[in-house]
């Protein structure tokens, strides 16, 4: 049996060494993974300790390490191939057969100039050439610890420092063409990304499969530049971060507008940080966001187009049955400038009082109708229909409560309806109906129609 290397990562992603573990021996929590006694040998106190970050193991006292695979084939007394294929049927996956080898040659020859490429920046960030771009990391508070995690890197001016790299590595000129590592010009060629900090993009299972590049000017017209579409980049249905996120515990990502956000949210210790590579949410990124935790909060940048971003993630998220939430962030630009400015304390504060969606949605509705005299837009009418009966009745409620410690004004508004026998029942025994007539009536008094 052969299988590919990405083959084996997924089965490396897929199986969580800590249920595996536990299986064979109980299993106590620790920082970030667990300890037990050594499933391998005798022992009275535990030293076998499990990373679940990495899912690997190592018992400090016989010595034995590995990951899931080479744990399997301890614990089974069986050899590597037996082990792929018991741990590949506990997560229902098909065994790769050499036809499909062949096929994904191409996508796995991308995947290593990726990674090469990757590896070549942050040898770059590390010399003195890539002084400016660590320089500049660490001027945004990264830790070292950070910017290692994240693989980031350093572009260096210059035109042909990958592609020299890269060829004497034995790639080919198309093959780097073809990664969008350079581009072509005529009949010759020069590096995509120069002066740039590099942010791999990384996906779930491990492999780069493009970049961002960060511009180190103040103004510059591309602040940041991303891989073109690949064979194996697709910007529509990847997540900057998802690597990390998608093991999150508390099950909560929170989806953030730029690459920054993320790493700066990631160093303190919001795991479920994710973004969108470069372009507004997509169906297929909502998709990926559902399979992977239960909450969403949706922590977009504090201006307009933020807001507006934000508002078309509501409406993507809005029939895959996520717990949605809105995190309007106050007194900063964005979440990496409010972790700067206030710490994640505050940060992890305002996470737990966040308003859902329809929430959200409301109280811009109210808000916006502000100057409205009876404060019922058709706006607001219309989130109202939107809704199911009970939900209705929670926001007909704050409506009323809101209408009654405005002007009275409002109260004989509502008196003149036509349909008073409506308004005098108490909301909770309006009907579907009901609700809908006097929403209907009170759209005719803010909307005349006709003459
Ligand atoms: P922002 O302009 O909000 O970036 O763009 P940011 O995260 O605050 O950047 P910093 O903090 O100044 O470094 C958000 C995201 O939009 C994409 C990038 O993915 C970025 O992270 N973007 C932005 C581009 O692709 N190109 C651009 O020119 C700007
Ligand atoms: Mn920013």
């Amino acid at each position: 049996m052969r299988v590919t290397d990405s083959f084996l990562n997924e089965i490396r992603a897929r199986n969580d060494i800590a249920a595996l573990v536990s299986m064979y021996t109980e299993l106590e929590r620790t920082g970030s993974g667990y300890v037990c006694k050594c499933p391998f040998h005798q022992e009275e106190y535990p030293s076998f300790h499990i990373f679940s970050d990495t899912g690997t193991f190592r018992c400090f006292s016989c010595g034995a390490s590995g990951d899931v695979i080479s744990f399997m084939s301890f614990a089974e007394h069986c050899g590597t191939a037996e082990a792929v294929t018991e741990l590949a049927e506990r997560v229902e996956l098909e065994l790769t057969s050499d036809e499909d080898e062949a096929q994904n040659a191409a996508y796995r020859r991308m995947l290593d100039i990726n990674r090469d490429a990757a590896r070549y920046y942050r040898d770059v960030l590390l010399s003195p050439t890539g002084k400016p771009g660590m320089e500049y990391l660490l001027g945004r508070e990264l830790t070292l610890g950070t910017i290692r995690k994240y693989g980031l890197g350093f572009a260096p001016a210059g035109w042909h420092n990958l592609h020299h790299y890269l060829k004497k590595m034995g790639y080919s000129e198309k093959e780097m063409e073809e990664a969008a590592l350079i581009v072509r010009h005529g009949t010759s060629v020069y590096d995509k990304f120069r002066s740039r900090v590099m942010f791999p993009i990384i996906n779930k299972n491990g492999d780069v499969i493009g970049f961002g590049g960060r511009t180190l000017e103040k103004t510059a017209p591309a602040k940041y530049i991303n891989t073109d579409e690949t064979l194996v980049f697709h910007k529509r249905e990847n997540l900057f971060s998802l690597n990390y996120a998608k093991s999150v515990q508390n099950k909560r990502f929170i989806l953030c507008e730029g690459y920054m956000d993320v790493i700066t949210m990631n160093q303190a210790g919001f795991e479920g940080a994710v973004a969108t590579l470069g372009t507004a949410i997509t169906p297929q990124q909502a998709k990926l966001i559902k399979q992977h935790c239960e909450q969403v909060v949706i922590s977009y940048d504090s201006d307009e187009a933020g807001q507006k971003a934000a508002a078309k993630a509501i409406k993507l998220f809005k029939d895959t049955g996520l717990d949605v939430r809105v995190l309007l962030i106050p007194g900063a630009k964005d979440p990496d400038e409010y972790i700067g400015k206030y710490g994640a304390v505050s940060f992890e504060k305002l996470l737990d009082s966040l308003p859902t969606a329809d929430e959200y949605e409301f109280s811009k509705l109210v808000n916006a109708a502000n100057g409205d005299k009876t404060g019922i837009t058709a706006e607001i009418i219309g989130f109202l229909a939107r809704l199911n009966s009970s939900e209705r009745e929670k926001y007909i409620l704050q409506l009323r409560d809101m209408s009654n410690v405005t002007q009275s004004a409002d109260e004989s508004d509502l008196d003149d309806a036509p349909d008073t026998t409506i308004t005098d029942k108490p909301v909770s025994e309006l009907t579907d109906e009901d609700i809908l007539k006097r929403l209907k009536s009170m759209r005719r008094k803010k909307v005349p129609t006709g003459t």
